[in-house]
């Protein structure tokens, strides 16, 4: 089930916002906007609207931009101070995105409303996913907090692995439910991208920043006693040359955008429905870490090292880091970094030869066993050998089982 809903899910969302997206873009172009009410309820739309756009769009920019830069979001959360500023900062959007969705859903409660009048039921249930999606967001960091650290270990490398065509859901399945409704629900509002207002994202009206400036009139009268009365219905009147042109060519435009989508349903979707049904196999390589001399016997080693099968635009994201211990002449125990309860990265403080998880205080002891705190279970380890006077440790997907 967690793999349908962490691989197969997301990509039928996102099959269905580029194909229907595309398909509603060249068939019903003039439905890409956000059907603008402000012109009926102006005082109403800015309190709710001002904060949940210009809130939402930040909050976005902050869980995209640890996707792109893992690297360097990973060091600027080294810095304590850091961590502290952005989690606070990004508790302060989340409230100020709850007060606008909490604007926006009000102002179209009230039977007879203008604003209730242009909300379709998709509308509605965007609504909701998107309160939802806010609240839900609030509540992890109120609860879970230290977000911006442990995202980068959980969500970042899944949704990366979903980017790469290569899905590996490993880092999010043992989240809490409630973390992990907050990223399907996110999903789910790519999902309904193409279905509702939501469209209007990609109807951003640029132009007005160079365009001669406009005078709207308002009429107040809806039927003004000089309006000419048509003779002919519109709908009796044969299409003009140019009208026909049109539609042949909106209707080659929405072929083309069924084709396009098409080719992108295969494009993702082969490679995810071959994951699902186990034909693709993650490769396991053993790797060098160093020769046996250089780890002193009863001291824990922090060590580096390439995934098993690098992208050659990796860079340093590439690289996996793991606590090496060294038990005896040839015992080695290699711990995942990853705490076990929401996937911090743990440091070994030698003076108390303890793992200690800085996000929600988990304890581990030396052999990885908890000691004290919300971790559930003990630190993940690597399976180590030795070769040729050389540590070798296997690479393989988190959550690594113990062995
Ligand atoms: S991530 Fe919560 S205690 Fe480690």
């Amino acid at each position: 089930m967690q793999a349908f809903f962490f691989i197969a899910f997301p990509y039928i969302a996102l099959i269905l916002a580029v194909g229907v997206g595309l398909y509603r873009y060249f068939s019903h172009r003039f439905t890409y906007s956000s059907l603008s009410s402000q012109l009926l309820e102006k005082r109403q739309l800015f309190w709710g609207s001002v904060p949940w756009h210009y809130g939402i769009t930040l909050i976005l920019f902050a869980h995209l931009l640890p996707v792109i830069f893992p690297a360097a979001a990973g060091a600027i959360l080294g810095n304590h101070t850091r961590l502290v500023v952005l989690e606070l900062t990004g508790l302060a959007l989340g409230l100020y995105c709850v007060f606008g969705i909490v604007g926006l859903v009000a102002r179209r409660v009230p039977t007879g409303s203008a604003a209730r009048a242009v909300t379709s039921p998709m509308d509605w249930i965007l609504l909701l996913v998107l309160a939802y999606q806010t609240l839900s967001g609030v509540g992890i960091a109120l609860f879970e907090r230290w977000g911006a650290a442990w995202y980068l270990s959980t969500a970042v490398p899944w949704l990366r692995s979903l980017v790469r065509l290569h899905p590996d859901a490993s880092t999010v399945i043992g989240l809490p439910v409630f973390i992990q409704t907050h990223f399907i629900s996110g999903f789910l509002v790519i999902l309904l991208f193409p279905f509702t207002r939501l469209v209007h994202v990609f109807a951003i009206p640029i132009e007005y920043l160079w365009r001669p400036y406009q005078v709207v009139v308002w009429n107040h009268d809806p039927q003004p006693p000089h309006a000419p009365v048509s003779p002919v219905p519109v709908a009796a009147m044969p299409p003009t040359p140019s009208e026909s042109t049109d539609k042949e060519r909106r209707q080659l435009l929405a072929r083309l955008s069924i084709i396009a989508g098409g080719i992108t349903a295969a494009i993702v979707g082969i490679p995810s429905i071959g994951f699902l049904l186990g034909l693709r196999k993650t490769p396991e390589t053993w790797r060098s870490l160093g020769p046996v001399d250089s780890f002193p016997v009863g001291e824990t080693t922090a060590v580096s090292f390439l995934d098993s099968s690098p992208l050659p635009w990796a860079g340093v994201t590439a690289k996996t880091a793991a606590w090496l211990r060294r038990e005896g002449p040839e015992q080695f125990i290699a711990f995942s970094i990853n705490c076990t309860h929401l996937g911090c990265p743990v440091r070994w403080l030698p003076n108390a030869n303890l793992f200690m998880c800085p996000c929600h205080g988990g304890v581990f002891y030396k052999d990885g066993t908890v000691a004290s705190g919300p971790p559930p279970k003990p630190l993940a380890t690597y399976p180590v050998r030795i070769r040729e006077g050389a540590v070798e440790i296997l690479t393989s997907p988190l959550p690594i089982t113990t062995v």
